[in-house]
């Protein structure tokens, strides 16, 4: 799969800043945007990138979504429910309109991406203004500035898997920022649409990324989250001299200044002791694996098309424990796979108890168009789904109680996120394991990095005091 990539040009890169000064210019632009963002952390850099865009044509970020003048939806289509709460955002606005008629709005993300949904999309909602797809992104100039010069929808989905480097970003966050280190997915797991969506894998140049996070680390951030569909396999895909695996990649952020460094996500199957040597050896990456399992039980395994079993998934996990000790480990985990039945089910309640995760997503299946499991025999009814789901959830949950005991009394350093949700006289933010902390503490705390002492667990939260 080597070389699948197409890079944007500088020549179109300069095209679409010629339509973004134009568009400063334009009486009729919108003043104010609000996006809206679902699904996962590549598509909420994808709305950093928007933003970034949009802050570049002269808008200004509308707190609230009445307010504002441009809306955008970034939609994700990898559960049935995902799908269907954007769209029903996307008619309440409609409402909006009357009393806002210059309003534009505009709908994108994975779910436009999706065959013939664009198409669809527009003729049961006439009054949306923009579909494009995660392809055409950094074309947003150009789109907008199409719309804002015609009464016409302007739809732009196209099956292309680009890499457009130099986009300007607004970051949600001061103290910590998104790194895309790769795009796409080949790995078709039988019940995803994500790879139908994202296109072909394809890395960054190791250069790119390696000065992307320089710029960063100049600018003072506290941590970067490196983002991928399966980070593991990146660099697979790069030819010549520069070639780089991801535990290289990693070993060369290291040794950067940049205080944290995360990564999501990683597949099972691609997970190399050469990356757990980096992880154990390193400075700056933090002790913490998302590593999603989605079954405990081989034949699900194979029918899911995750390429390892229950065994070897179990020795990742011990591997990962010896190299990296006290590791935090988190999943994704799905029920209700076609055919599943109770004894598999339990294979993955045994699994989870076993493991002892830090944290677990839990789902249940919801079949997608085009994707092999939606076609499997054997799908299972939702209320046996609900119910199997209920059991994992309060497995978890107990399992959890005592997982985190580990961390009493013990020291942590907590990178501050925001006020707590339950008192403002405390602040919360994720320890170096990746589990939440709350502590005293004011709004100042924000975006630094905070030692405590942990002294309590309250509903699943980590309690510290500081010292
Ligand atoms: N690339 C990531 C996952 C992206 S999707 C990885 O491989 O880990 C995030 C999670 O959504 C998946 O891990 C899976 O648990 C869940 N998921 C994906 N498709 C799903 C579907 N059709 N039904 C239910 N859950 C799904
Ligand atoms: Fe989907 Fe599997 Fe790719 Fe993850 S690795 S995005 S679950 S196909
Ligand atoms: Fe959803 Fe697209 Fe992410 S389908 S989970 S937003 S890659």
């Amino acid at each position: 799969m080597a070389g699948t990539a197409v890079y944007v040009t500088e020549a179109e890169s300069r095209r679409q800043q010629e339509f973004i000064r134009e568009i400063r210019e334009l009486p009729q632009r919108p003043k104010t945007y609000h996006v809206v963002t679902y699904g996962c952390q590549m598509n909420a850099h994808d709305s950093e990138k928007i933003a970034g865009m949009l802050e570049e044509m002269g808008l200004t970020e509308a707190s609230v979504r009445e307010e504002a003048d441009f809306v955008i939806f970034n939609t994700c289509c990898v559960r049935d429910n995902a799908e269907r709460r954007a769209l029903g955002n996307v008619t309440w606005l409609k409402e909006v309109r009357k009393t806002h008629p210059n309003l534009m709005i505009a709908v994108c993300g994975c779910m436009i991406q999706e065959p013939g949904m664009a198409e669809k999309i527009l003729k049961q909602y006439r009054f949306i203004d923009l579909a494009f797809g995660t392809a055409n992104l950094h074309r947003l100039p150009e789109m907008m500035y199409t719309a804002l010069n015609s009464d016409r929808s302007v739809v732009q989905v196209v099956q292309e898997d680009v890499i457009a480097e130099g986009l300007p970003v607004r970051r949600l966050r001061q103290d910590a920022a998104y790194l895309t280190i790769m795009y796409g997915c080949n790995n078709f797991c039988s019940f995803c649409i994500v790879p139908y969506v994202r296109g072909r894998e394809r890395s960054r140049q190791p250069e790119d990324i390696l000065r992307e996070a320089e710029t960063l680390q100049r600018s003072g951030v506290k941590e970067i989250m490196l983002l991928g569909q399966n980070v593991n396999s990146y660099g697979k895909d790069l030819e010549g001299e520069g070639r780089m695996s991801f535990a290289r990649l990693l070993r060369e952020l290291d040794g950067m200044q940049i205080p944290r460094i995360r990564f999501m996500t990683s597949h099972p199957k691609d997970l190399s002791d050469e990356l757990i040597d980096a992880m154990a050896g390193s400075r700056h990456i933090l002790p913490q694996f998302h590593l999603p399992v989605q079954s405990g039980n081989d034949e699900i395994l194979r029918r899911m098309n995750r390429h390892y079993t229950r065994a070897q998934y179990l020795d990742r996990v011990s591997r990962l424990r010896e190299a990296v000790p006290g590791i935090g480990l988190s999943t994704d985990i799905i029920v209700g796979f076609p055919g599943e039945t109770e004894e598999q089910f339990q294979d993955t309640m045994r699994l989870v108890e076993e493991v002892r995760y830090d944290g677990a997503f839990t789902f249940i299946y919801s079949p997608r168009v085009g994707t092999r499991a939606a076609a499997m025999e054997g799908q299972i009814p939702e209320s046996v789904s609900s119910e199997r789901i209920q059991r994992l959830i309060q497995l978890q949950e107990k399992l959890q109680k005592e997982t985190m005991k580990r961390f009493l009394g013990q020291e942590e350093e907590v990178l501050v996120e925001g006020l707590s949700r339950r008192s403002d006289r405390a602040v919360s933010g994720k320890g170096r394991h990746g589990v939440s902390v709350t502590m005293p503490g004011e709004l100042e705390d924000v975006g630094n990095m905070i030692p405590c002492r942990i002294t309590e667990i309250k509903n699943n939260t980590l309690i510290a005091e500081r010292i």
